[in-house]
């Protein structure tokens, strides 16, 4: 690939800065000052820029604890999206959060610009595990539970995939419940519209996990953490 692409895509600047470096001659390739943005390299190449080597690493993982109020999105004209919580030098050609969390909804949101696993992981046959937990204006009970273990039906033609409830909180006075919920498919709206069709309402939702990827507890609201390939390999 062309040097000005490869240091593009590991975030060295833009493509004039990176012209601009090259001009000043503070572009080095196994020892050669480089003397055109055209000059091929491969990813094995030992690659300088003003004495600090750059490492090539192709694809970067993130994983964001998502505040409320964000969109899941790469831009938006008007609304904050996740990609403006990453520093800016983050910001790598390509990346995309992994699936949608709702603007209210809070927690843990893949961000990659690795488009193989972003595929994978939300392809429909793949049945990537997420866990949520939720508050609820109604009374969640081991009826509900059944109901979700049954695989319903949303509306008249889709039939979902058996979800997991867990009943941590009830209070029968206040028709209110605290749960945990897993579901292994990503449809739209898919866990308020499961309780809107049980005559509840999630009144508080924040993802835990997905697949054997977890929130860190310590990881604040609008904080994220680069994970490694290691790291990122067995989630599916
Ligand atoms: N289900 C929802 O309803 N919203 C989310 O953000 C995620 C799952």
């Amino acid at each position: 690939m062309r040097i000005d692409k490869y240091l593009a895509n590991m975030n060295i600047g833009s493509r004039k800065d990176i012209h601009q470096l090259i001009k000043e001659k503070l572009v080095i390739v196994n020892g050669k000052i480089v003397k055109t943005p055209k000059q091929q390299v491969e990813e094995t190449d030992k690659v300088c820029v003003d004495g600090n080597e750059v490492a090539y690493q192709k694809y970067h993982y993130f994983l964001l604890n998502k505040p409320k109020g964000v969109l899941s999105a790469t831009e938006d004209r008007s609304q904050k999206t996740v990609i403006s919580l990453l520093d800016p030098q983050d910001r790598y050609q390509g990346i995309v959060p992994v699936g949608r969390l709702d603007k209210d909804t809070t927690g843990l949101l893949l961000l990659t610009n690795d488009g193989q696993l972003n595929h994978e992981l939300l392809a429909p046959n793949k049945h990537v595990a997420k866990v949520y937990r939720a508050q609820i204006a109604g009374v969640a009970d081991e009826e509900t539970a059944k109901t979700f273990a049954s695989g319903m039906m949303l509306g008249d033609v889709t039939k979902l995939k058996p979800a997991k409830l867990k009943i941590l909180k009830q209070d029968r006075e206040n028709a209110t419940s605290e749960i945990e919920f897993e579901i292994s498919e990503g449809k739209y709206h898919q866990i308020k519209r499961m309780f809107g069709a049980v005559g509840m309402k999630v009144t508080a939702l924040d993802r835990l996990s997905m697949g054997n990827l977890h929130l860190p507890s310590d990881l604040k609201r609008g904080k994220y953490v680069e994970l490694s390939l290691d790291e990122i390999k067995n989630i599916k």
